[in-house]
């Protein structure tokens, strides 16, 4: 039976760090626990799914009802000589589910390894890292519709992935709650070495044949290497997205910027959010109790005592000299709540 608590600070709940309080706050192992909860409320709450608490910054108390999502179990769906369909429950540790597919040799979530979080997050925003992106492998997810509480399926054209970007970040924000999600991944993987630095250290460690396990390995160094881990100091990764320009307006930041890196894509150039907020002089920053971390300019960190609201007024300040100096608007990928 689920107990629902009243006036329960989310501090441990989020990965910034912000004390905060939720009007009540109950934890979910299953759907019919959340929809009983659900029938039961004398008025309809504002309502707020919480995984890990990876990617959202409290900046004022929730008033309302907060629901941790515990649902567990992983199970393989169907396969094929060459594929697999792997069903994973929303409250599964994203990188748990990444070792349990390492370890049978199921290829396609390697590249995404170490990411925080939990299973039924992914989708939200499409996890990417390293040349790869969850709808790569995405199959399908169900979720419970918060309002007519029935499980409805969606499949990848329904979810509309973009860069850290789908429909539940957009028209469906709010409204349901994914319950799973499963993926379609090869046996005989093709490995994604894409990304430079996973070369630079398969090559270190003389590995000519890499397998999966040393693409998971290779990327768990690369970010404990670049990013602050939260355990150590509170941060949600990455604050921003990268800005997507045009080529003639990248061409005219060129002149003045020789040195202004950018990746073409299929509409125009991909800057690096990190090396605009850099270039603004704010890498390393502190201001008070907030500021942009010293090894990685694109991730705020919280000291210790940081408010959502100085988290926040921060990343204005930041958006406003991005926009002074380079006319790039950046967006935030941290949901603010
Ligand atoms: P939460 O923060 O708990 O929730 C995020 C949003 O999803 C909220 O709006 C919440 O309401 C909603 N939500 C959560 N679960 C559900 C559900 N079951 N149903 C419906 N809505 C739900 N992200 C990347 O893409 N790539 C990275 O490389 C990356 N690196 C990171 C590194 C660090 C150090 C940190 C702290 C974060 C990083 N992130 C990265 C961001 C974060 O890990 C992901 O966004 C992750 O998917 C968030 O999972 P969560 O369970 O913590 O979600
Ligand atoms: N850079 C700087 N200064 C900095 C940081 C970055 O100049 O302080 C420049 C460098 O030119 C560097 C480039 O930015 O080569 C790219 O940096 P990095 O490889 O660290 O990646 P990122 O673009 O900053 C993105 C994702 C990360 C993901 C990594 C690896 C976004 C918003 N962020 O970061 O995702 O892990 O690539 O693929 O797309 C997250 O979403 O929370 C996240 C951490």
């Amino acid at each position: 039976m689920t107990t629902v608590k009243n006036n329960v600070s989310l501090k441990p709940y989020n990965t910034f760090g912000i004390d905060i309080a939720a009007t009540s706050f109950a934890e979910v192992n299953n759907v019919d626990e959340l929809v009983k909860i659900q029938k039961n409320a004398k008025s309809k709450n504002q309502l707020l799914i919480l995984g890990g608490g990876s990617n959202i910054l409290f900046t004022k108390d929730f008033e309302g009802l907060v629901i941790k999502n515990n649902l567990k179990g992983i199970s393989v769906l169907k396969e094929t000589e060459t594929e697999v369909w792997v069903k994973a429950a929303s409250g599964e540790i994203w990188h748990s589910l990444v070792l349990y597919c390492v370890s049978k040799n199921y290829g396609g979530i390697e590249n995404l390894s170490l990411i925080p979080g939990t299973v039924g997050a992914a989708p939200i925003q499409n996890i990417g890292a390293y040349g790869a992106e969850l709808k790569d492998v995405f199959e399908s997810l169900e979720a419970l519709n918060l309002n007519e509480l029935k499980i409805e399926e969606f499949d990848a054209e329904q979810c509309r992935f973009g860069y850290r970007d789908s429909v539940f970040k957009q028209e469906a924000k709010g409204q349901y709650f994914i319950t799973n999600v499963t993926i379609r991944l090869q046996k005989f993987p093709e490995l994604n070495t894409s990304y430079g630095a996973i070369q630079t250290i398969l090559k270190q460690k003389g590995i000519e044949h890499p397998g999966i396990a040393d693409i998971s390995t290779a990327v768990c160094e690369i970010r404990n290497s670049k990013l602050p881990n939260p355990a150590v100091i509170g941060n949600a990764g990455s604050f921003f997205k990268n800005p997507e320009i045009t080529k003639d307006q990248y061409s005219e930041l060129k002149k003045t910027h020789p040195e202004i890196p950018g990746y073409p894509t299929e509409n125009g150039i991909k800057v690096p959010a990190g090396w605009l907020i850099e270039s603004c002089g704010w890498k390393g920053k502190r201001i008070g109790e907030t500021g942009s971390h010293k090894d990685q300019a694109l991730v705020l960190v919280n000291y210790g005592n940081a408010t959502g609201e100085e988290i926040k007024k921060l990343a204005a300040e930041i958006q406003k000299s991005v926009k002074d100096k380079f006319d790039i608007s950046i967006q935030t990928e941290v949901n603010i709540i």
